[in-house]
């Protein structure tokens, strides 16, 4: 009997997504062929609620290796939600059981970052086969090593950093990047490293404007009359850090800014006397193709999980650990978040560089 394999992709798109779906495709049909079908839910979960897919033709998984984005297409359903019926009075969960069921699926891959892992969780509880495939460029899903999306925005990130350089050297200026990631630093860490940033913030590790200010001093009094400064858009300082997430938004609203980038910058110039400025390259760090290590992360990845669709292995997503391709239960990952360690090496290697952590 023909296998039925539903595909999502859901979150924010990253690079890789196009490239995993072709994986998890090509090695399907390479094993299966005609006996087996994908099925495309178009804009993750969103989709799979509202009933909205197709069945794919295998040439759709041509040519997508190098190309950015989702060809299904990808949309935000927050997990808080799925259990809270609304006014259009849909109960989600019922939908996306009962749609998987008219799909007549055997199993449905959801390939995500956090928030999708916890839907694909709640689907698996509820009876669905499941299997998870780990995207985002913020590179905070539990129990893998490394996410795919995560270091082609490190390389794109990083050419911003290596961009601003000599600007900020012609201005004698400071600048300030803004890298995305709310809750993980993994993004600015990596970035600000490979990109030679003097002064690296994350958003585990709130910081000090003093501090701030005395590395950029410290510069100056050895000569160095700029300074570059990796900034993740999550980070919050000292004061912040006793205040809670929402109280601290409120406060941010009543004085007019969201991120902390803007606020660090006018702090530098009062503080210093040096002229500075603010760099967010923004969604750029989601945008086009993949690079050749994310290429490869995702074709393992998505052959990986074509082999746990034929062993009809559910409930788990993969993972990368100590470069071996491997499953996690969705069980054990779902809710859980991975973030920068104090006692990660990066932050040592930051530390003996003189850069400072803020
Ligand atoms: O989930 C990845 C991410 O790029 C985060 O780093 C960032 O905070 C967020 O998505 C931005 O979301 P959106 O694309 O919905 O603005």
């Amino acid at each position: 009997m023909k296998k039925r394999i539903g595909i999502l992709t859901s979150g924010g798109d990253c690079p890789g997504l196009n490239a995993t779906l072709r994986g998890v495709a090509k090695a399907l049909y390479q094993r299966m062929g005609e006996d087996v079908e994908i099925i495309g839910v178009i804009n993750g979960y969103s989709g799979l609620i509202k009933g909205e897919w197709r069945v794919m033709q295998p040439r759709e998984f041509n040519g997508i290796l190098t190309v950015g984005g989702t060809i299904l297409g990808t949309k935000r359903t927050p997990f808080k939600l799925m259990r809270v019926i609304g006014e259009d009075n849909v109960d989600k969960v019922a939908e996306m059981k009962k749609n998987y069921k008219e799909m007549k699926l055997d199993c449905l891959l959801c390939l995500g970052g956090n928030g999708t892992h916890k839907t694909a969780n709640l689907l698996s509880e509820e009876g669905l086969n499941i299997i998870g495939l780990p995207k985002t460029i913020d590179n905070d899903i539990y129990g893998t090593d490394v996410t795919f999306g995560f270091h082609t925005a490190v390389d794109i990130a990083t050419e911003a950093i290596d961009r601003v350089h000599t600007t900020a050297g012609s201005h004698s200026r400071c600048m300030v990047v803004e890298l995305m990631g709310n809750k993980a630093g993994w993004l600015t860490l990596y970035a600000g490293i490979a990109g030679g940033a003097d002064i690296i913030l994350l958003p585990e590790r709130p910081y000090s404007i003093e501090s701030v200010c005395s590395a950029i001093e410290r510069r100056a009094e050895q000569g160095k009359s700029f300074s570059i400064l990796a900034v993740a858009e999550g980070v919050f300082d000292v004061a912040e850090a006793r205040m809670k997430r929402k109280e601290r938004m409120a406060k941010r609203a009543e004085l007019g800014y969201s991120t902390a980038t803007n606020r660090i910058a006018k702090d530098i110039e009062e503080m210093t006397g040096f002229e500075t400025r603010v760099c967010v390259p923004g969604h750029m760090q989601r945008g086009g193709s993949p690079s050749p290590y994310d290429r490869l992360l995702a074709t393992q990845f998505g052959a990986y999980a074509a082999k746990m669709v034929e062993n009809e292995i559910y409930g788990i997503t993969v993972a990368m650990k100590n470069n071996h391709v491997e499953a996690n239960k969705l069980s054990d990952i779902a809710g859980k978040a991975r973030l920068v360690p104090e006692s990660h090496g990066m932050l040592d290697v930051a530390r003996r560089m003189g850069i400072s952590l803020g």
